[in-house]
């Protein structure tokens, strides 16, 4: 299957980041290359990329889409939590720029095998990486009840996450739930006419897909200590689809940018922290309407940029 992807906010990734000749970047979250092409063209002759990430796929098909930049870019299959380690292993140090464009790419919800969709049946699957053991298939057919139901109202803020956790529990005493269709059916049916315009197990497969992943997790370890891997002036700019990865990179953003960490009113400062970045963006940048007509995954983007002192 081909590898479909129209990567989100370009012209305002690119204005943030200002690629030039001759300057090293990573993009940590690779998928289809849309990013980092742009970055290879604006740095062109000698700027240079590393990217990264987990899903094979997008990897081979970042590899052939890019290859006439094959001298300018070293591509591995790995988490960006990984990106010191391998920026370290490749000599490179710090770098002038980051960008994390978080979540799935089109390719991985089209391709019906990855069982992300509830558009086609497929067997409950959802990993991004390959590699690892588990699938949406083991938390829905294995996970504690509690579990589920945590999943379900914290990951896809689904209302009546209680209820389909349930009806999960009733029917896999029953039956193994293989298939995206399988599971679709039981939470339509438990919120039968209690969607507003978007099919009823969106929230459901959105909550799934994050926790199979370890999505906030692995945000989280990268923002704990992200700003490292940037050289004074460098800029890093990451891209959220989801509240709850937007509100951690917003608060990790914010630490950043400040100079103390003492709880208020402390008379000395005793925290050891010193400011590591400046703000580029005040509130979140989001696609132009017209952006979102030509692409409607847009419409829940949300960007956020820093530059290191
Ligand atoms: C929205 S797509 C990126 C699209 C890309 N910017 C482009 O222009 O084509 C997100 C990609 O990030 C990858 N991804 C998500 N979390 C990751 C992580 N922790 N480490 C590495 N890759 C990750 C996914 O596999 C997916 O291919």
């Amino acid at each position: 299957m081909k590898f479909a992807h129209v990567p989100v906010l370009v012209q305002e990734v690119m204005g943030l980041l200002k690629p030039k000749p001759g300057e090293r970047y990573l993009d940590g979250t690779l998928g289809g290359g849309g990013h980092t092409e742009e970055i290879l063209l604006r740095s062109s002759p000698d700027g240079r990329v590393l990217g990264l990430d987990w899903d094979e796929d997008a990897v081979t098909a970042a590899r052939q889409r890019l290859s006439r930049y094959e001298d300018r870019l070293t591509i591995r299959q790995t988490s960006f939590e990984k990106a010191k380690n391998i920026l370290t292993e490749m000599n490179w140090g710090q770098i002038e720029g980051v960008v994390l464009d978080l979540g799935v790419s089109s390719h991985q919800f089209d391709d019906a095998e990855r069982g992300f969709s509830f558009q086609t049946s497929a067997r409950l699957d959802m990993r991004m990486d390959r590699r690892q053991p588990l699938t949406a298939f083991d938390i829905v057919n294995a996970h504690p009840v509690a579990e589920i139901t945590r999943i379900l109202a914290e990951y896809g803020e689904e209302p009546r996450a209680r209820r389909i956790a349930a009806a999960i529990a009733t029917e896999r005493r029953n039956r193994t739930i293989e298939t995206t269709a399988d599971l679709a059916e039981i939470v339509a049916k438990v919120k039968r006419r209690r969607s507003h315009g978007h099919h009823p197990a969106t929230q459901t497969f959105q909550a799934l897909r994050i926790a199979v992943n370890r999505e906030l997790e692995s945000l989280n370890v990268f923002l704990e200590r992200g700003y490292e891997l940037l050289r004074p002036g460098g800029r890093m700019v990451i891209i959220s689809f989801h509240s709850l990865e937007d509100r951690l990179v917003k608060t990790a953003f914010r630490k950043w940018t400040q100079s103390c960490l003492c709880p208020p009113r402390t008379l000395r400062c005793d925290c050891g922290w010193s400011q590591k970045a400046h703000r580029l963006t005040k509130k979140p940048i989001v696609a132009s309407a017209e952006e979102v007509r030509a692409n409607p995954r847009a419409r829940s983007a949300k960007l956020r940029a820093v530059v290191r002192i």
